[in-house]
């Protein structure tokens, strides 16, 4: 049997699937959520197991990370690994859900729940795929590996470790991921570009205790006003982050790849709709594209300190504090940037207050750049146009992945960043969805990705 046709005879079978797994809420933002992640996890390596793959699940000192294989008699046969995350993120603001995160429902074409596109979906659709050409002839045209971890939404802390010590288990001739979007349904996208991340505490300290600011205020800095004297220094006026050297490691896009990036026009127009701001904002000199995509950032994820509560309080807190993160580009190095922002903040930080900049351990990433030349590539342009119908462009993506790095340097092999997604999946975001026409091409195009890179050219 054809094992396209195969898929789409069991195009409802392969959904109500995926709705099993993603009524398992494994998310791995908080601890408190371990026993759904160890569903999530139990459950894929039972699925695999079902499909004929040889599944083991390895513990790590956090979630555990599901391994599956089959592995070909054919002499030759090149070998791919799939990696791909079962965590997801917290669902909140949940009111904000129009149908609850873990209970899926299905609606004008799309799978609404937490992790339907990021990345339970976009995984699955490889199994789906693997399953339709097993099933359908009975054999695999290549040696096929799954890693499946369940801490990619924290900064995959145990995964580099784990990638140097499995060499020889997870070793390929090329690794897919599917865990990227595409431009809309008809402009599929091959992302070669993904930003790496630091993540940050930045905490300004003043009094013992918090204060009357009756008594006091005038006579102390407050310490949320003089955080936000700090946060407010982190960047210039033409928005470029003022930190001295955080640019000095940053490669320079060339005319070239400037002239690629501008054939995907990003306005102020889309940013609006996208989004509802006013107006878009960015580092003066770079595209809308380009600064998402080639430009790294410095962004402040949230604000606590003093009263927050209902109605006014009238306190001077002792201290305040920011979640700060940087998205990084090659060839940045989180660490040192994490050295450069600690000595900046060092550095003015008035003499009123204390302050303190910590790394969140374990949730950085490097920023990575894929071959775009290598063969399997070929093979992943001509896979869409068989299955999803269209013809991928090149584009960089502004999110973090942080295994592409460790599977480039560890196993040496290509990765490909094959996304099924859209713009509009609301990717960490209330009613996250998977377009059903999405998985459906998706798995067509990941049929057609195992035949094509099985043949030599
Ligand atoms: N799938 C995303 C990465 C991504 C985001 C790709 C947007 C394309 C577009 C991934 O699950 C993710 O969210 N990564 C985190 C990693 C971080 C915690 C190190 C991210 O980018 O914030
Ligand atoms: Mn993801
Ligand atoms: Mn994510």
């Amino acid at each position: 049997m054809n094992p396209q046709q195969y898929a789409i005879e069991r195009q409802d079978e392969f959904l109500d699937e995926l709705i099993d797994w993603l009524k398992i809420s494994s998310i791995s933002t908080t601890p408190d959520y371990k026993t759904d992640v160890q569903r999530a996890a139990d459950w894929l390596a039972r699925h695999m197991a079902g499909l004929g793959l040889e599944t083991q699940i390895f513990e790590t000192p956090g979630n555990p990370i599901v391994f599956g294989r089959r592995l070909q008699a054919v002499p030759d046969a090149p070998t791919v690994l799939v990696y791909g995350h079962y965590d997801v993120q917290p669902p909140d603001p949940l009111d904000a859900w129009q149908t609850p995160p873990f209970e899926p429902s299905v609606r004008n074409g799309s799978l609404y729940a937490r992790g339907a596109a990021d990345d339970k979906g976009q995984l699955f659709i490889h199994l789906k795929a693997a399953q339709s050409i097993l099933h359908a002839t009975g054999t695999l045209p290549v040696n096929l590996k799954f890693v499946v971890e369940g801490e990619e939404e924290i900064g995959s802390p145990n995964l580099k470790a784990f990638v140097e010590s499995h060499r020889d288990l997870l070793a390929a001739d090329v690794a897919v991921i599917s865990d990227t979007h595409g431009n809309g349904l008809d402009q599929p996208t091959i992302i070669y570009a993904l930003r790496g991340l630091v993540y940050m505490e930045l905490e300004v300290r003043g009094p013992a205790t918090d204060l009357h600011s009756g008594i006091f205020g005038g006579a102390v800095h407050n310490p949320a006003q003089a955080l936000c004297e700090i946060i407010a220094r982190l960047h210039d006026s033409d928005g470029r982050v003022a930190i001295p050297g955080f640019y000095d490691r940053v490669r320079a896009l060339d005319h070239e790849e400037r002239a690629e990036i501008a054939r995907l026009p990003y306005t102020d127009e889309d940013v609006r709709r996208e989004t509802g701001v006013p107006a878009s904002w960015g580092e003066a000199g770079y595209t809308l594209r380009e600064r998402v995509g080639a430009r790294p950032t410095l962004e402040i994820n949230g604000i606590i300190g003093g009263w927050t509560g209902q109605g006014g309080k009238t306190v001077i807190p002792a201290k305040a504090l920011a979640k700060v993160s940087c998205r990084l580009v090659a060839d940045q190095d989180p660490l040192e940037i994490f050295a450069l922002i600690q000595d900046f903040v060092a550095q003015i930080t008035p003499p009123t207050v204390t302050s303190e900049v910590r790394l969140l351990p374990g949730r950085h990433g490097h920023p990575a750049i894929v071959d775009r030349h290598a063969p399997a590539v070929e093979a992943a342009i001509a896979a869409y146009e068989e299955g999803w119908g269209a013809r991928p462009i090149f584009a960089r993506e502004g999110g973090s992945i942080p295994v592409v790095v460790d599977f480039q340097r560890v196993l040496g092999a290509p990765v490909i960043l094959m996304g099924f997604g859209l713009p509009d999946d609301n990717l960490h975001a209330p009613n996250e969805k998977f377009s059903l026409e999405a998985f459906r091409r998706g798995i067509a195009t990941a049929i057609s990705f195992y035949q094509r890179v099985a043949q030599p050219k």
